[in-house]
């Protein structure tokens, strides 16, 4: 059984990339609701390729279960600045309608209401793209311990706000429980109803 005295914080490094793409294929893109709620399922590689791309910037945490080496949870994060929304519809028209592209313009419209860099009045943000933890070690805090390391290298990297689109129910409490802000709520299927998924 893995203790919680076990399991150590790090920041994800480039050669980590091959081995946090297979934890987030097991314990992330079989969950995430935005991926496992619409048909088809299966993710698309450009989006595993966008969320692995942010580890080059150095601002994405492991949670390692020592003993073992073994990944047991991820954060992974990417600056973003004013022009996020229009980086998204650009990446959005070069998808077209995959299911990776309805989800950038999704993303994109969620950036735009939330309007974060006027209501806190900052040029730049760290913004987290993925947070998971290993199925088999739900409830055990690792998620809010790696979020709460992120808020401390957040500040040390020079970020005065970290934000979050949080797709699942649990990753939005995990969140409130920490003393987040949720500034914003769009339900995908008044998206899809009012016909903009296409
Ligand atoms: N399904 C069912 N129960 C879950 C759960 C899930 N996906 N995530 C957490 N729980 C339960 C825990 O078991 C715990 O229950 P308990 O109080 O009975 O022990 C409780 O919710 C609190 O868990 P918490 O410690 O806050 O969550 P966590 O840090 O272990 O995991 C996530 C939270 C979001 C990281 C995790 O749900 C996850 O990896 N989900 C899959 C990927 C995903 O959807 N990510 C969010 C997209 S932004």
């Amino acid at each position: 059984m893995v203790h919680i005295d076990d399991i150590r914080i790090c920041v994800a490094q480039p050669e980590d990339e091959p081995r946090v793409l297979d934890f987030l294929r097991i314990h992330y893109y079989l969950e995430e609701p935005l991926t496992v709620g619409r048909e088809p399922k299966q993710q698309d590689r450009a989006d595993e390729i966008f969320n692995i791309s942010n580890i080059v910037h150095g601002t994405s945490l492991m949670a390692i279960h020592t003993e073992t080496n073994s990944i047991v949870g991820v954060v992974l994060t990417g600056p973003k600045d004013p022009g996020e929304a229009d980086h998204l519809l650009e990446e959005a028209a070069v998808e077209g309608s995959t299911k990776w592209g309805i989800t950038l313009k999704f993303l994109a419209m969620v950036e735009r209401d939330a309007n974060v860099f006027q209501r806190y009045g900052v040029d730049k943000a760290l913004h987290i793209q993925v947070l998971a933890v290993d199925g088999k070690m739900r409830g055990k805090n690792i998620g809010g311990r790696l979020i709460t390391e992120l808020v401390e290298g957040g500040k040390q990297w020079g970020y005065e706000v970290v934000s979050a689109d949080c797709t699942s129910h649990f990753s939005a409490r995990l969140l409130e429980r920490q003393g987040w802000e949720c500034i914003n709520t769009v339900y995908y299927k008044d998206y899809v109803d009012a016909g903009f998924c296409c």
